[in-house]
């Protein structure tokens, strides 16, 4: 039998270290859900230390995923591991992962420390986590600008000291694959005790090679990669999961490697992520972009149309590409209906949460013909995007137009349940309301971005508003639909303030600057 390759999802940690990104813990519990549908080895739930709201996202996952393992990442201190175990300890496998800087550059420049006090703190770390739990991973950071001696040293103590994986980290994405190959071939041999330990590979993708890189390193040996859904990560992002899935499985000849994964899962993974990040993969995307199974060219459509292995390696269908036209629902379709299509769709919700999803498509499809995939994707979207407390729109009322001075009044209830109401004019309707409701909140932003786009075709779509503002320094992410863009523009501001007001999962962005890798 081949051997087999772990594949470690770490989009709810270093995924959600991607510029702007932030997840609600309904979004990370869904995302966590379809994973381990999927079938991966180990979900990265968080970085748990980084903030009281990452630890209880990172505990829930580990209390309500079953069936796969969960991991936590800990700096090597030891209030991180300690409070890392507690997150993780209800978790049917729980995983602490421990890293530690390995580069001189790091060493020297950002810990301020020296080669031998780094291996002492490494070695402790991972004994301390050992105390917690049998399945404990390291992570040299930076290891590919290390010294190759001094990595392959700190392999060996921290395998002493109990680690049964160990990573090895291409942390600025630096390697070049027939070199990371030989990065991971020498571990093998040198390392004691390499060969009785699982070694792994987390690559990023600053020179666009992460997936190459972690596929040599499988051809060299490596039983684990790290990976996330549509790439999604710090900078330039990690090794993307649907590639290094598919390459693996289309091309089994030549790795002679196998998997655990669930391909059907690999698109409805996708978009679910794209919806919950605010962050669209490009149409050429490998896999999961719109395009990625699209022929223009007349022969190449010819020569599809005759036999689709013409110029197709993989089938659209085995990723979960939905043939033809999507699956349609209307005002008639009943909750069973409904219910059914959101778990094609990757959606696993709770009775409340499917109560107030049904009850806002029935309000949708009152005033829209056809309800399709991406109508109930923008309704889950919107629904488990907002923090469950702080500010509520209460109503909203514009003036505009050619002759008017745009203006808007606007009814908020505030975290403490007070409302308050204000107007104020803008430069144009949209100006008009971010004005109002900045006075009203007092929240001092920059706005960095915002976006509409239509959900489907029609005059009657809904409107997807996306608004990125920088507060203190750190980025927070609103979106919301509505078939009233200037309704769905208020919402999609205040759900960004909401997510700084509550700390929610802009704890992880502020803490992203100085605390996570
Ligand atoms: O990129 C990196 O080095 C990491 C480690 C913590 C695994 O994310
Ligand atoms: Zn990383």
């Amino acid at each position: 039998m081949a051997d087999r390759v772990r594949i470690f999802d770490t989009t709810l940690r270093d995924g959600e270290q991607a510029a702007g990104v932030s997840f609600s813990a309904e979004e990370k519990l869904q995302i966590a859900k379809l994973l381990e549908r999927m079938g991966v080895d180990c979900i990265e739930a968080g970085f748990a230390a980084a903030s009281p709201a990452d630890f209880d996202a990172v505990n829930r996952i580990a209390r309500e995923v079953r069936g796969t393992q969960i991991a936590t990442l800990c700096r090597a201190v030891p209030n991180d591991v300690d409070q890392g175990w507690e997150a993780i300890r209800d978790a049917e496998n729980p995983r602490i992962h421990v890293f530690l800087s390995s580069s001189d550059i790091h060493i020297a420049h950002q810990l301020r420390k020296d080669r031998e006090s780094v291996l002492q703190q490494a070695r402790e770390m991972v004994a301390r986590a050992k105390q917690y739990t049998s399945d404990v991973e390291f992570s040299p950071m930076d290891a590919t600008r290390s010294d190759v001696d001094f990595v392959r040293r700190m392999l060996r103590e921290v395998i002493e000291a109990g680690a049964t994986t160990i990573n090895i980290p291409d942390t600025v994405g630096y390697a070049i694959p027939d070199e990371f190959a030989r990065f991971i071939t020498g571990i093998l041999e040198d390392v004691p005790g390499a060969d009785n330990v699982v070694v792994s590979v987390h690559c990023h993708n600053d020179l666009g090679l992460s997936t190459a890189n972690s596929l040599a390193a499988v051809g060299a040996g490596a039983r684990q990669v790290e990976c996330t859904i549509n790439g999604l990560g710090e900078r330039a992002g990690n090794t993307s999961l649907e590639e290094t899935v598919m390459a693996i499985r289309t091309r089994a000849d030549h790795l002679g490697v196998e998997i655990g994964v669930d391909p059907q899962y690999l698109v409805p993974a996708s978009r679910m992520v794209q919806d919950f990040a605010g962050m669209h993969v490009q149409p050429n995307k490998a896999i999961v972009g719109l395009n990625a199974f699209r022929h223009q060219s007349g022969i190449h459509q010819d020569g599809v149309v005759k036999m689709r292995e013409t110029y197709e390696i993989m089938d659209p269908k085995e990723v979960g590409w939905v043939e033809g036209s999507q699956f349609v629902l209307s005002k008639l379709s009943g909750r069973a209906g409904f219910r059914s299509r959101l778990e094609d769709l990757g959606y696993d919700l709770d009775a409340d949460e499917l109560k107030a999803a049904f009850d806002r498509f029935q309000q949708l499809a009152d005033r829209k013909t056809v309800v399709d995939d991406r109508d109930l994707e923008a309704i889950v979207m919107d629904r488990l995007g907002q923090p469950t407390e702080g500010w509520q729109l209460v109503s909203i009322d514009i003036s505009a137009g050619t002759t008017a001075t745009p203006s808007a009044t606007v009814t908020l209830r505030s975290p403490d349940d007070e409302e308050c109401s204000g107007a104020k004019t803008g430069t144009g309707p949209v100006d008009a309301i971010y004005q109002t409701i900045r006075e009203l909140t007092g929240v001092e932003d920059e706005l960095e971005e915002y976006s509409v786009t239509s959900i489907t075709e029609g005059l009657d779509a809904q409107g997807d508003v996306t608004i990125r503002i920088l507060i203190d320094g750190a980025t927070h992410t609103g979106r919301a639909t509505d078939q009233d863009i200037l309704v769905a523009s208020a919402r999609a501001y205040i759900n960004a303030i909401n997510r700084h007001v509550s700390g929610q999962t802009g704890a992880t962005a502020a803490a992203t600057q100085e605390r996570t890798p």
